[in-house]
């Protein structure tokens, strides 16, 4: 969209609705492409135009503290706001009994010509009725993109309406921008002003040569989130998280951080309006904002983002209505491009991201289309799925089809065989149903591709466990001295699962393929350029300060066109 181009797009027509049955598989391959353009807000698509001129009529001075969302929070508007409008009027309601960006600025799912901005309007993000505190009515939020952080050079503005249905949420889609280049941006609501969000698009064709990103996942609210203080000090081009973004726990009578919770954000959530609260207590951790602000994400979901270890339909007869409460809130709270917005309990998250011919990014989704878990006995059986068929052809598709130099999964649940840990300085290996060796026919379908097939580089990230885990993955597991395909970097969590071990530990353990194992808490960050992949893991010193330092305590690196990975 262009200066002068403004205009009021509802989104209303287009609303979830809990209907539980299957969904059409869509066509994947345009995930973050062509149908972005559907939901683009270009003028007059939706109902309720309105024209938007002129500058804003507040500015602020905007500086690296402020867009890292460290800066504190806007003044609140002492105003109130008083009867229904239609949404013509939404941009006419300036009312907030405080101040509405409390849960931050975001940008995800970068292309070549844009990205996806989100906010949400939440003055109050843990009112009990999960309202953010905002009545049910739809609210103008306008956006402006620059250039500089100064927004002396906006290159795109626009205005989106902020519904009831959808949590007061924005997922605004912005194009025309140039590839490869760094853009601010920030909201406006009535007079409320934004934290500045810093983004950036993808770069295109062969302009790229390096390029740095950072994966990490598990992110228990009841330790802090040290990692993310030191991740929005990082200068990187894009964030993946890898799921279990919120944790679907019962708080009981304990106060994470010493927080005085309110009752309602205490259970275990099952409705739309608890999973929101969970995610406004979630988003007061102002290091996770400031890295949302930092820089763009792409997120997925696992487990918890719903309940502990769920598969398609679980046995639980209320369990679609409860995956589509979760799914809601997760969509509403994440700059989701609107081609991942749910219909009931489904929404299209499996989707490829690409920066050039350098590196592609296929992120799966290994939650919705699998089969359930089974015992170690059962695990071979052919009929099972962890990614449904529609997903493995899309993955093997687009592995074959890719002409960038290195190929990577954005993955969940570990994919080399048994699951390892350390307890009281000792490995142990067993067996755990959720992971991809509960699910072998495709998991070895897919190490046999990439052994006959040979795609470029190809490298995993995954999360999960708890634990920094680096494997080599091999043609064949049952036979050790097969080739190696491909390597799976494992990235610990952020804060969950309590202190670990930070102890580096390379073995040599009983397995050939596994090469290093440690239980610190952080992300792993990745340089690669036309050469080299080179992956450090970051662990921070404890996760009881929210400003613990960090360390990288191991790099490990694999050269271009050569399997296996080697210490660096
Ligand atoms: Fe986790």
């Amino acid at each position: 969209m262009r200066p002068g181009n403004d205009g009021v797009t509802s989104s209303r027509g287009a609303l979830a609705m809990i209907r539980l049955r299957a969904r059409e598989p869509e066509s994947p391959d345009t995930a973050g492409r062509e149908r972005t353009r559907v939901m683009s807000i270009h003028g007059n698509e939706g109902q309720g135009s309105v024209g938007l001129s002129g500058d804003w009529d507040r500015r602020r001075l905007v500086n690296r503290r402020r867009f890292l969302g460290l800066g504190g929070m806007s003044a609140a508007a002492l105003m109130l706001g008083t009867g229904a409008v239609t949404s013509n009027q939404a941009l006419a309601r300036p009312f907030f009994s405080g101040d509405p960006f409390k849960l931050g600025v975001a940008s995800g799912d970068p292309l070549p010509d844009g990205v996806v901005l989100w906010t949400r309007l939440a003055p109050d993000p843990l009112a009990e009725d999960g309202s953010g505190g905002l009545p049910p009515e739809a609210y103008g939020v306008r956006y402006e993109v620059a250039e500089d952080e100064g927004f002396t050079n906006i290159v795109n503005r626009g205005a989106v309406e902020a519904i009831p249905e959808l949590a007061h949420s924005v997922h605004a889609e912005v194009d025309g921008l140039r590839p490869g280049r760094e853009y601010f941006y920030r909201f406006k609501a009535g007079s409320e002003v934004s934290p500045v969000g810093r983004t950036r698009t993808a770069p295109s064709g062969s302009a790229v040569d390096a390029f740095r990103f950072a994966f990490a996942s598990c992110q228990g609210f009841s330790s802090q989130y040290s990692a993310y203080y030191n991740m929005a000090r990082e200068d990187l081009e894009l964030v993946i998280h890898l799921g279990d973004y919120i944790y679907e726990n019962d708080f009981g009578d304990r106060n994470p951080r010493g927080m005085d919770l309110p009752g309602a954000v205490r259970p275990s959530p099952r409705t739309l309006e608890q999973y929101r609260l969970r995610y406004g207590l979630y988003k007061a951790d102002e290091h996770l904002r400031a890295t949302h602000a930092a820089f763009p994400w792409m997120v997925v979901w696992d487990d918890h983002d719903v309940v502990n270890n769920w598969f398609g339909e679980n046995d639980d007869p209320n369990f679609l209505l409860r995956r589509a409460a979760a799914v809601q809130a997760y969509y509403e709270h994440l700059p989701f491009r609107a081609n991942a917005k749910p219909v009931g309990p489904n929404a299209q998250l499996f989707r490829r991201a690409t920066f050039g011919d350098l590196v592609e990014f296929n992120v799966l989704d290994t939650r919705q289309y699998r089969s359930r878990q089974v015992p170690e006995s059962q695990a071979a059986d052919p009929s099972r799925t962890m990614l449904g068929d529609e997903q493995e052809r899309w993955l093997l598709d687009g592995l074959d089809r890719s002409d960038a130099r290195w190929n990577v999964l954005g993955n969940q649940v570990p994919f080399r065989p048994l699951s390892v840990g350390l307890r009281d300085g000792e490995v142990v290996e067993k067996y755990l149903s959720d992971k991809w060796e509960g699910y072998l026919a495709q998991r070895d379908r897919i190490l046999s591709f990439l052994a006959e097939r040979a795609p470029s580089n190809p490298v995993m990230l995954t999360g999960d466990t708890h634990f920094n885990d680096v494997s080599d993955l091999l043609a064949d597991f049952d036979d050790p001295d097969s080739e190696v395909v491909a390597t799976e970097f494992i990235g610990t969590s952020i804060s969950t699962g309590g202190e670990g071990d930070s102890d580096p530990n390379y073995g040599p353990f009983e397995d050939p393929w596994r090469k290093f194992l440690n239980g610190g808490r952080g992300y792993v960050r990745v340089d690669l350029d036309r050469e080299l992949l080179r992956a450090d893991y970051r662990v921070v010193e404890t996760i009881q300060d929210p400003t613990s330092p960090i360390d990288t305590i191991a790099s490990f690196v694999i050269e271009d066109g050569r399997r296996g990975v080697q210490n660096a």
